[in-house]
């Protein structure tokens, strides 16, 4: 008993010490105020900071005057307003997955923006439409609260643009409750509060923090009954479903006349009268009655028995409530009857009116919600990234499709980051994306190697993995899938990036000495490459010949080598011809990873092996923005051929001359452009 005693003090001083440095969990914004202001209301000690941190999108905003003379809450001054974007979310943190919550969301409009038109818009908690926000008038203060059980390790407060005028929040506030109050909030339902009142309550001051230390609202109530209270504060033995603040219990209201019910109604709204609610009553005797003193009374609903006799237990909360929700009326009615063996009135010490909410939609599938928070965290992606990503669905985010089942949560099934300025290495929450069927990353800045956990991702049908910097080689088994066609991969553009096991070496990137389009390969450029042969072939005299012995060395040792069969396949059986010249032809073809190039075929009577090594230690030699990219080459016996960038458009000779298909004619500065863009490129000087 002795140590029990030492260790509840303990307990009592270490959670006074962190009363001490702000509310322990709570996280309190005054939405609107300057960035990283933070105060403490001289009402509840509570601090309020700003928004920096739980949100990057909307703008401050402050009330007009006229209403800031009117309401000296500090809270309500500043605002923060979403002109941009259909959803706009604040994240919530840290938060503890499975465990309760409270969270409430405060407004008032005060014709912050001089328009005098009041918006309404929807406010989701996660994916599930918590409230529609209507103004009565440009000074209503409209609260908003909900109970919950935390899904995830963050609450996300998502404010939705519906085309009727700006969104925006006054006060957010996220409260942590124990598990073991109001155990009719679990994993699939909530409480929205619709009313909390404390009968009796001396002035109209709502009692909440630090007297609730929950932080819960405690309004006062007022009507037809005699206030009742004791004449000091009394301990009132906490209910602990409930825990009903002293503060709230030691004031009741009992009936005008001591024979009088005690009643009370609440009406619906239309909208309402579908809903569910639960009544929670709390009572606690507050006089030391004599041994003929008996307060006992029954209570009842819409004129039908609902619980009792009751006698409340003196400085003992004891809370009744329905035993199973209302729902269907237009009006309720509660009526505490005394009974015939009683001698002294009912009475009420404080009310909680709740409705159900039903999660219909929970949320993304767990493992994918967290990989995509991890990928957002790591690579700091801007967009519409807020909320929860697939739902509802018609918010998801932007570059994400999902799939969604009805049984099951929805899954991501692909993810576009091309073109957003990612950098660093592939983010290993990828491989938790276990659904995903497409995945682009293409045109970012994305560096080490592409990771095996890739190949794990069994749905995958399409990677693009082209242009960034990724170094090393493909995974074998994403090639391999590629080549049975389970997969459309690619990869050009990666300066370091290998295809094969085989080319794990470090290698250089080549250029050719062409031009524009494909036809610069094979007209114009022809001879273009000839005068650069033969400016360049002075430098490199006394150097061995470049001879077929040799091609398992120096560049070709670094460069990918096809097959004959290989460039017959990548060419479809040398289909498409789009260009001829001195040397040979240039078809149309694919590389594994659907990348389009033009092939080079050296044609044998021009004892093509001399040209095509020259051409080929040429191509090493120049890099220039002008010049096509060389990406192989292939030297089997008489076949020789070179891998060169597709560049669409046509042949350059014919568009020159306006003989093409298309009828497009190039003007005088076009032309102009063309020649100066040739000139650089022959010109350009070696490496
Ligand atoms: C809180 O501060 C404001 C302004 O600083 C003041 O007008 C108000 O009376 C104060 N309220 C309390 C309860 O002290
Ligand atoms: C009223 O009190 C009498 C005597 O204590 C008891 O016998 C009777 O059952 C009580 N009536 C009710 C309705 O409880
Ligand atoms: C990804 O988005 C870009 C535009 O941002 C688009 O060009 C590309 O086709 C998209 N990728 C896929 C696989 O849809
Ligand atoms: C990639 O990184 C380089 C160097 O850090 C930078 O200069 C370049 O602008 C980046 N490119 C993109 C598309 O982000
Ligand atoms: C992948 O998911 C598992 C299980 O959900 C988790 O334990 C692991 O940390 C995740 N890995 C990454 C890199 O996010």
């Amino acid at each position: 008993m002795v140590m029990g005693g030492i260790f509840l003090l303990l307990a009592f001083l270490v959670s006074a010490a962190v009363f001490v440095h702000g509310q322990p969990g709570f996280i309190s914004i005054d939405c609107g105020i300057a960035e990283g202001l933070n105060y403490t209301d001289n009402q509840t000690q509570i601090e309020y900071t700003s928004d920096n941190g739980f949100i990057d999108t909307g703008i401050n905003q402050e009330i007009s005057s006229v209403y800031t003379l009117k309401s000296t809450q500090r809270l309500y001054q500043n605002l923060r307003s979403f002109p941009e974007g259909i959803r706009n979310c604040y994240t919530l943190k840290p938060v503890v997955k499975g465990n309760k919550y409270l969270i409430r969301a405060s407004f008032m409009y005060g014709n912050y923006d001089g328009t005098n038109k009041l918006p309404v818009f929807d406010v989701y908690l996660g994916a599930n439409l918590w409230q529609i926000m209507k103004f009565p008038h440009a000074h209503k203060r409209i609260r908003i609260e909900i109970m919950v059980v935390a899904y995830m390790d963050i609450f996300s407060v998502c404010l939705i643009n519906r085309g009727w005028g700006a969104p925006f929040i006054s006060v957010l506030e996220l409260r942590p409750l124990n598990n073991s109050l109001y155990t009719t909030v679990n994993e699939s339902q909530s409480l929205l509060l619709y009313n909390r009142f404390n009968p009796g309550a001396p002035n109209d001051r709502d009692v909440r923090y630090p007297d609730d230390p929950y932080d819960r609202i405690w309004k006062q109530w007022v009507g037809p009954w005699t206030p009742f209270s004791t004449p000091s504060i009394i301990e009132i033995e906490n209910d602990f479903g409930f825990e009903p603040p002293t503060m709230v219990m030691s004031t009741a209201v009992s009936p005008l006349s001591a024979n009088d019910n005690l009643n009370f109604s609440f009406p619906m709204n239309d909208t309402d009268s579908g809903l569910q609610f639960y009544v929670y009553m709390h009572f606690a005797e507050l006089q030391l009655l004599d041994s003929n003193q008996l307060r006992e009374f029954t209570l009842s609903l819409n004129g039908a028995f609902l619980d009792g006799p009751f006698s409340p237990m003196y400085q003992v909360a004891r809370t009744l409530s329905s035993p199973s929700p209302l729902t269907g009326k237009d009006n309720y009615t509660i009526a505490l009857y005394k009974t015939t063996n009683s001698t002294l009135p009912p009475i009420l010490n404080a009310f909680e009116i709740h409705s159900v909410k039903q999660h219909l939609e929970s949320a993304t599938n767990r493992q994918d919600f967290d990989s995509i928070m991890n990928i957002k965290a790591t690579y700091r992606v801007k967009r519409n990234w807020m909320g929860d990503p697939c739902l509802p669905k018609a918010y998801s985010w932007d570059g994400l499709n999902c799939s969604y089942d009805s049984s099951y949560p929805p899954t991501i099934t692909s993810l576009n980051l091309s073109s957003s300025g990612l950098s660093g290495e592939i983010a290993p929450s990828l491989g938790n994306l276990t659904s995903i069927v497409s995945l682009d990353l293409s045109r970012n800045n994305l560096t080490g190697a592409v990771p095996d956990f890739l190949a794990n991702l069994s749905s995958l049908t399409f990677l693009n993995l082209r242009s960034n910097q990724f170094t090393g080689s493909i995974p074998s088994v994403l090639l391999e899938r590629s080549h049975n066609g389970l997969l459309t991969l690619s990869f050009g553009e990666n300066l370091e990036l290998c295809s094969s096991d085989s080319c794990k070496k470090k290698h250089r990137h080549f250029n050719i000495p062409v031009i524009i389009g494909v036809s610069v390969v094979a007209v114009l450029v022809s001879f273009t490459m000839m005068i650069v042969c033969h400016k360049f072939r002075g430098r490199r005299q006394g150097e061995p010949a470049f001879n077929a012995s040799e091609e398992d060395s120096l560049f070709f040792s670094r460069n990918r080598r096809f097959t004959y069969t290989e460039i017959m396949h990548m060419t479809n059986n040398f289909q498409r011809v789009i260009g001829r010249g001195g040397f040979g032809t240039v078809y149309h073809g694919h590389m594994e990873d659907g990348t389009q190039v033009a092939i080079k075929l050296f044609s044998q009577i021009h004892h093509g092996t001399n040209v095509f090594q020259t051409e080929a230690q040429l191509l090493m030699r120049f890099h220039h923005k002008n010049l096509v990219h060389f990406l192989g080459y292939c030297a089997e016996g008489n076949n020789k051929a070179l891998i060169l960038e597709y560049i669409v458009g046509g042949n350059l000779a014919n568009l020159l001359s306006a003989k093409g298909d298309d009828t497009i004619v190039l003007n005088w500065d076009q032309r102009l452009r063309i020649a100066m863009d040739v000139a650089q490129g022959i010109s350009f000087p070696t490496i």
